[in-house]
């Protein structure tokens, strides 16, 4: 299950991004904004980020105007390894090196296709489970 959340400034890509999970059959909560009025986006941050620390969330993918202070946000939350990607490569290391656990996007930064690919690289891409990777996450948290 995958919680999603945007301020204003991400809304038009949450809902591109939302049809992208419908039509791939992968199951989201929406924890707003709502509208595409402004809004605060550490808001929809820290409840996306509560959702997926909580451990009923899998993933969280998170949309502000550049990304950047909704992963700010997110990564204030104990457990939340929220990685801000503007490529596929990033998007792919990230899961493997880090085990990112939220997604953050910039909806005034990348355009729909590639943030879908990105978002289909994030979600498709397993840990590596290798030692070193697992060793380093664990320091983040010391
Ligand atoms: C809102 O204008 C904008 O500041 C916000 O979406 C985000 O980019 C903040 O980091």
């Amino acid at each position: 299950m995958i919680a999603i959340g945007s301020d204003h400034g991400g809304f038009e890509l949450k809902q591109e991004i939302m049809a992208h999970l419908k039509k791939r059959g992968l199951a989201f909560r929406d924890f707003g904004t709502y509208t595409p009025e402004s809004c605060d986006y550490p808001v929809y941050g820290k409840a996306v980020a509560q959702a997926v620390a909580s451990g009923e969330y899998s993933f969280g993918i998170l949309i502000c105007g550049t990304g950047i202070g909704i992963s700010i946000t997110a990564n204030k939350i104990p457990g939340i390894r929220a990685a801000l990607c503007t490529d596929c490569f990033s998007a792919e290391a990230t899961r493997a090196h880090n085990n990112a656990n939220i997604l953050a996007l910039g909806g005034r930064v990348v355009g729909v296709g590639l943030a879908l690919k990105i978002v289909d690289t994030f979600l498709d891409t397993p840990f590596s489970e290798d030692e070193r990777h697992i060793r380093r996450i664990s320091m983040i948290e010391e």
